[in-house]
């Protein structure tokens, strides 16, 4: 499904030049749940938002289900991005003067998807994230946790390829964080592909696959017996 080859991205500031990814190759299978890992600066984030198609790269290769997306302008990229990615932030990005319902629509909205289908895709979504019975609060009268289950329900509203989170649960509490780690397991085990950027081993224990990185280049690649939260009441 995702598919990078010797990708190299540099930022460029003034005069310095800094190497974010060094040649680094690795492919994603649909159904597979990922962690990132890697100490703070090690390039995680810069490999999210290329594979989320935020970003683009300096040079390499990326196929994005069997189709070349190296080389797109903006708007190609946009329009790829609105279609296969779900992002969740460590932020939460949700709009505060908006509704849960309409939070989790606004995707729809942009897809053009029209009202009633858009409410109903919407309820499911927050059915799976068991936030059915907040969807009139508004996102600054609910919690930290519920927030981010939003922040799941509007990422994957769309059916997305794959379901993209960086640092997901770096404002949270612990007990939150096992709430949020249980949806995106259950999510995994109904199909949906997950890649997670996280730096503590706590969290990435709950993956399939562990991908490190440090300065840039791709340490190890293994996968693992993932931990196993118990279903149910989130
Ligand atoms: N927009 C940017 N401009 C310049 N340097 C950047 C930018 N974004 C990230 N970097 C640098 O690239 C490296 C990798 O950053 P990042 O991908 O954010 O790492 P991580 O998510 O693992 O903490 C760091 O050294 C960071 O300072
Ligand atoms: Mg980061």
């Amino acid at each position: 499904m995702i598919e990078i080859k010797d990708i190299v991205k540099i930022y460029r500031t003034g005069s310095e030049t800094l190497t974010a990814l060094d040649h680094v190759t690795l492919t994603i299978q649909e159904g597979e749940f990922t962690s990132i890992m890697g100490p703070s600066g090690s390039g995680k984030s810069t490999l999210m938002n290329i594979l989320g198609l935020l970003d683009s790269f300096d040079s390499g290769k990326y196929f994005l289900n069997g189709k070349d997306v190296s080389d797109l302008t903006d708007d190609e990229r946009a329009a790829i991005r609105n279609k296969e990615i779900g992002f969740v932030f460590q932020s939460f990005n949700l709009m505060p003067r908006m509704n849960v319902l309409e939070n989790v629509q606004l995707p729809l909205v942009y897809a053009k998807v029209p009202m009633k289908e858009r409410k109903r895709r919407a309820e499911e979504a927050l059915k799976r994230v068991g936030l059915e019975n907040r969807m009139y609060h508004k996102t600054n009268e609910i919690s930290g946790g519920q927030k981010q289950r939003v922040a799941i329900a509007r990422a994957i509203v769309n059916n997305p390829s794959v379901l993209m989170a960086d640092e997901p649960t770096g404002n949270l509490d612990s007990k939150t964080t096992l709430d949020i780690l249980r949806i995106f397991q259950q999510l995994n085990e109904e199909g949906t592909t997950i890649v997670m950027v996280t730096h503590e081993s706590e969290m990435s224990a709950y993956t399939k696959r562990i991908i490190s990185f440090r300065d840039g280049i791709l340490q190890s690649d293994e996968l693992q017996e993932p931990k196993v939260l118990p279903k149910g009441g989130v």
